[in-house]
């Protein structure tokens, strides 16, 4: 649940967002360039303080918590940023396993067999040794996504999945992060500029437009939204209110 003001400087961004997300369900948020989304999913895990308004988690609001407070709330997170967020210095392996290492209680072989495998899944298999500035920005993406998903989170954030990968990688990422979710139950917050694929992706879509979700219903039905801004945004068209 989240409900905020936040402003940068006097610029106003997020003028009373409100949204809803079940657990266990998936939403995908859409809206134009610069508009807030990814200040949006920062605000979720903690990472830049609201001006006012309320973000609960499982009923319980994270507002004002310190950084030590925040600590196992970020521990059930896996976030996927938007410019990957990798650690440069460390290994494509360390990178996807930092999640893990962190939470502790597995064994090098375990953790080792876990990147394995998620490196698997995204198309990267064999790339455990690799650093990051060796890599394309499809490949950062894929790593961060290995990461967010490794420790099978029960609250799953990402930032553009699908940007920059060709059509056939997208949709097998979908597909991924899909099973994930099916498998673990997770509640997961998406955005995406790729309405279509996030579209069949997640349960719910929200569109953020001037500082408040101007519209959300179910995914499915997006596309034929009678609202003129969503219509316009949808179908990427020249001429509208947008
Ligand atoms: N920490 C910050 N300090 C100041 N301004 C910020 C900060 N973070 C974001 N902004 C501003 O807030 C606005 C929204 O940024 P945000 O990154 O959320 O956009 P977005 O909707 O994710 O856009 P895109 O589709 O391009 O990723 C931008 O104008 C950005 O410059
Ligand atoms: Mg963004």
């Amino acid at each position: 649940m989240l409900q905020v003001h936040k402003r940068f400087g006097h610029i106003p961004l997020l003028q009373g967002i409100d949204l809803h997300v079940p657990r266990g369900t998936a939403l995908g948020i859409i809206g134009p360039a610069a508009s807030g989304k990814s200040v949006i999913l920062k605000l979720l895990c903690g990472l830049i303080p609201i001006d006012r308004g309320d973000i609960q988690i499982d009923g319980d609001s994270i507002v004002g918590l310190s950084e030590e407070q925040l600590m196992p709330l970020r521990r059930r997170i896996g976030m996927l940023f938007q410019n990957f967020a990798l650690f440069d210095f460390m290994t494509v392996a360390e990178n996807v396993s930092f999640p893990l290492v962190q939470r502790g209680g597995m064994s090098g072989q375990e953790i080792a067999d876990r990147v394995g495998d998620r490196l698997r899944k995204v198309g990267l298999a064999g790339s455990e040794d690799k650093m990051p500035s060796q890599l394309s920005g499809g490949m950062k993406r894929r790593v961060g996504i290995a990461r967010a998903t490794i420790a099978r989170p029960d609250i799953a954030i990402y930032d553009e999945p699908s940007a920059g990968l060709d059509p056939v990688t997208a949709a097998k990422i979908y597909d991924l992060l899909r099973a994930d979710q099916r498998e673990t139950g997770s509640t997961v917050i998406a955005v995406s500029s790729d309405v279509v694929a996030l579209s069949a992706f997640a349960d719910r879509i929200a569109m953020l437009f001037e500082g408040r979700i101007h519209y959300e219903g179910p995914a499915g039905e997006i596309r034929d939204a009678d609202d003129p801004v969503v219509r316009q945004f949808v179908r990427g068209e020249l001429h509208g209110p947008l």
